[in-house]
């Protein structure tokens, strides 16, 4: 018998936790510290927020994700007047705390599988105001992340956000979730697998995102662009088309994470679905689109398939960002204090940074100064350096959130090889 979703709100604190063959086992070692250690509790803060982290799976390292988060659904809420968020896998519960508190979602969803986290995640709400009926303002359930974004799209009860913090590369979720958002609404995905993205696990990576995935020296540009590509597919089966609003690589893990909005319609024709080719031979990188299967080759060799040339995809090549997003969430946090006076100098940074990524000319990937100097044979120019000579003859060039010493830029590797020796005297 299927459990109606409003029986599971009336009586959220399950006797019988759901077996789910897929679902990871808690981390023992989590669970013998909530047991075992008799400590008060550990309180942690962030924006100004305090919370327990008890027993729940929590990085400190991980705020500026929730940061980026946060700042996306309180526009969300401020344009459309509503925000109603399901936070999927919620740890701690230290998201759904934001969402409700920074961004004032009007409800929240709080649910991790693991029920051993429920009183930490209660004890961090209690200060919310939890109103009642109609006006409840959140909710904590329990229950595997497929199942509740099913139910809800059983009961019709759809979502303005839903945030999805998993671990490695389980994507089975992508599945369902389309199914419970709203149009318009927006999706925010969580990757852990730098094995996958590195192109050491290809079998991987074509199963959770349908992406064959090789080595290549942008590996966590490439991990970013094999996430919204693995939801660009699974959404236009859905009948859904998705654009990524901002996308964020954080070296603590890897972690992966990109908001993507979410809207009706299929696979455009599509130019920002494709593959990207690496030539180990002289460095050069390209896009190409479906219709250009088969006929892949580098400038430097003629011949087709070429066995220098290692080729990744289907994956999202479109722009990693929308720079107009970025921009109201950098007026945001500004307007919030947390960024400029000493404050949050790297959200600033950050964010700026995202913005300059997004200028459409920009193909995938990035070229590392060091690779440029090895085969320049001359010692690194400085990075400015290398950028404004790039802009003098009409390339765009960026720097790159991802990396500090490298440049994103459509000039191919020929001309980066000549500008450096140019700016070296040689
Ligand atoms: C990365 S942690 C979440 C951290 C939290 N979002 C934060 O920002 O601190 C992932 C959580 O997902 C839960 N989890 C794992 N598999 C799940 C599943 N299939 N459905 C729901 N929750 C799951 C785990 O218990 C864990 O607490
Ligand atoms: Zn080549």
């Amino acid at each position: 018998m299927l459990l109606s979703f409003s029986s599971f709100l009336r009586n959220p604190l399950s006797k019988n936790p759901i077996k789910n063959p897929n679902l990871r086992p808690p981390n023992s070692h989590q669970i013998l510290h909530f047991y075992t250690n008799g400590d008060e509790p550990t309180y942690q803060t962030e924006r100004g927020l305090q919370f327990e982290t008890e027993g729940a799976f929590f990085r400190h390292e991980s705020a500026t994700g929730r940061d980026l988060g946060v700042l996306s659904a309180s526009l969300y809420k401020r344009s459309k007047q509503q925000l109603r968020v399901l936070d999927a896998m919620c740890g701690c519960g230290v998201r759904s705390l934001r969402y409700l508190a920074e961004a004032e979602a009007d409800f929240v969803l709080a649910n991790d599988a693991n029920d051993f986290h429920r009183r930490v995640i209660l004890s961090n709400l209690k200060n919310i105001d939890r109103g009642s009926g109609e006006n409840k303002r959140w909710v904590v359930t329990h229950f595997d992340a497929n199942r509740i974004l099913s139910e809800c799209y059983l009961n019709s009860d759809f979502f303005d956000l839903i945030d999805v913090d998993s671990f490695g590369s389980d994507s089975s979720f992508l599945r369902t979730v389309f199914n419970a958002i709203k149009r318009g609404g927006l999706l925010y995905l969580t990757s852990t697998d730098g094995y996958s993205s590195g192109g050491h696990r290809p079998y991987n990576s074509l199963a959770s995102y349908g992406a064959f995935i090789r080595p290549m020296p942008y590996a966590n540009e490439i991990g970013l662009r094999m996430v919204i590509g693995g939801a660009v597919r699974e959404a236009s089966a859905q009948g859904y088309h998705v654009t990524p609003l901002f996308s964020y690589y954080s070296y603590h893990g890897p972690v992966f994470r990109v908001m993507l909005s979410v809207n009706r319609g299929t696979l455009p024709d599509n130019k920002d679905y494709g593959f990207v080719s690496y030539c180990n031979g002289c460095g050069n990188s390209q896009s190409y689109s479906f219709e250009e299967l088969g006929r892949m080759s580098c400038p430097c060799s003629n011949t087709t398939g070429s066995r220098s040339l290692v080729v990744s995809g289907p994956m999202w090549i479109g722009p990693l960002h929308d720079a107009t997003h970025l921009t109201e969430m950098l007026n945001l946090a500004e307007q919030w204090g947390w960024v400029g006076n000493g404050t949050g100098i790297d959200l600033e940074k950050l964010l700026l940074r995202m913005i300059d990524e997004s200028d459409p000319r920009l193909p995938s990937g990035y070229i590392k100064l060091d690779e440029v100097s090895r085969r320049a044979k001359v010692n690194s120019p400085p990075l400015k350096a290398m950028m404004s000579a790039m802009h003098k003859e009409g390339y765009a060039a960026s720097r790159s959130h991802i990396v500090s010493k490298a440049v994103k830029t459509n000039c191919p590797m020929m001309d980066c090889i000549r500008i450096a020796k140019e700016l070296q005297g040689c």
